[in-house]
């Protein structure tokens, strides 16, 4: 067997369970915002799309995908981005869903066999980065994010001896957990830091559709070096139907930037097996191409967000993120810890929350999850009302 197997750490949904299996719940309607999963409709539109090109199954699919797919995201691109242009046959490749080429990209990019390979995470981070890591012969390393500096990952406290061992940088922007989302000045400095040691940027951009101010989309990596007049060299950013369109199920989404990389990459894929189904590239072709439903879906989570952060606010520190769809809760003034409140806040009120300290890792002594929760608000308006009021009446209770 790989014995690096064995240093996957397990799930933080499986760290979840095994808490709350000690836990007797309130013998009320249960209420999660803790799986980060979209639960607004599919739209019907994509489902048409998908029920009526099932004639393609009869094809193998190309594992560059079609042209039309990859011109639509290019054009996506283009129009998101503001970029002047995308080149659909050297920059866009389509992946079965952001999760599998975050992990399949640094089988692509890491060299293990040279000593002391590091792969360095956000920390809280998306845990398929610390296993993508260490898959590929790595040891994950972390920039801890600031709340001070609203929670951008520390990257001017990593040591210099760090940063020329680092091989892949992750980032996410829209964060998961916190939302934040890196600023131009950030991006100049990863850039800069990229020229100097040499490593490649994978920026994790799924959440980049859902967002609070329609004025004022999340500034992506592409943008961010076009905007600093460079090229994509050593950059590639990875998004996703799943959170933009409610398809998760479709598996779904795409990488572009550095073509020199994405050659390898598809070089790589076209052995892992990584094609998307013929049917799944045409429902994705009318979903990138119709931003109607994405900005309806917007205004869905602009009222829950809306109604629900200033009633949490009175109870906890938290505020509106930048964007995506989590409140990132500092529980520290109701005296518990994050585990605590989570464990307490199920037996009170039959709501679960994501502990902060089960999404992070301790780095220079300190877990930057610990004393947070993470809360998804996926649900309807109601069951996240109802679960945020849950949530005020059990920290008052806690006096
Ligand atoms: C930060 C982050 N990246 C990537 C993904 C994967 O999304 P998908 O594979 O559905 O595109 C998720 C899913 O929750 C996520 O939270």
């Amino acid at each position: 067997m790989n014995p690096r197997l064995d240093l996957l750490q397990p799930y933080p949904f499986e760290k979840l369970r095994v808490l709350f299996a000690e836990v007797k719940a309130a013998d009320k309607p249960a209420i999660s915002f803790g799986i980060g999963e979209p639960k607004h409709p599919t739209p019907e539109f994509i489902k048409k799309a998908l029920a009526e090109s099932l004639a393609g199954l009869a094809n193998y699919p190309t594992t560059a995908g079609s042209d039309a797919l990859r011109q639509c995201i290019a054009t996506w691109l283009e129009r998101r981005y503001g970029l002047p242009r995308v080149n659909a046959a050297t920059e866009v490749l389509p992946v079965t869903g952001s999760r599998e080429a975050l992990f399949a990209f640094a089988q692509t990019v890491v060299d293990g066999t040279r000593p002391g390979a590091l792969v360095l995470c956000p920390n809280p981070f998306y845990q398929i980065y610390e296993g993508a890591a260490l898959l590929a012969g790595a040891t994950p390393v972390f920039a801890n994010s600031d709340p001070a500096r609203n929670f951008a990952p520390a990257f001017d406290r990593i040591a210099d001896e760090v940063w020329q061992k680092v091989q892949l940088l992750f980032v996410c922007s829209p964060g998961n957990p916190t939302g934040a989302v890196l600023s131009l000045d950030d991006w100049k400095q990863l850039f800069a830091l990229s020229d100097k040691y040499g490593f490649v940027i994978a920026s994790d951009e799924c959440y980049s559709e859902i967002y609070f101010d329609e004025s004022r989309a999340p500034l992506g990596a592409l943008e961010a070096a076009h905007k600093l007049g460079r090229g994509f060299e050593r950059l590639v950013m990875f998004s996703s139907l799943s959170k933009r369109s409610n398809v998760p199920g479709l598996r779904s989404g795409f990488v572009a930037g550095d073509a020199a990389l994405l050659k390898k990459f598809l070089l790589y894929r076209t052995y892992h097996g990584g094609a998307m189904n013929p049917a799944v590239q045409t429902a994705s072709i009318a979903a990138w191409n119709d931003e109607a439903h994405v900005r309806e879906n917007r205004a869905a989570y602009v009222r829950k967000f809306s109604q629900v952060t200033p009633m949490l606010a009175e109870v906890l520190d938290v505020a509106l993120p930048d964007a995506g769809f989590y409140l990132w809760a500092d529980v520290s003034r109701t005296g518990l810890t994050d585990v605590e409140f989570a464990a307490r806040l199920l037996a009170a009120q039959n709501v679960t929350v994501l502990p902060g300290s089960y999404l992070a890792r301790e780095a220079g002594g300190i877990n930057p999850g610990a004393n947070r929760v993470r809360m998804a608000l996926v649900a309807t308006p109601e069951e996240c009302l109802e679960g945020a009021r849950r949530i005020v009446e059990f920290c008052k209770s806690l006096g």
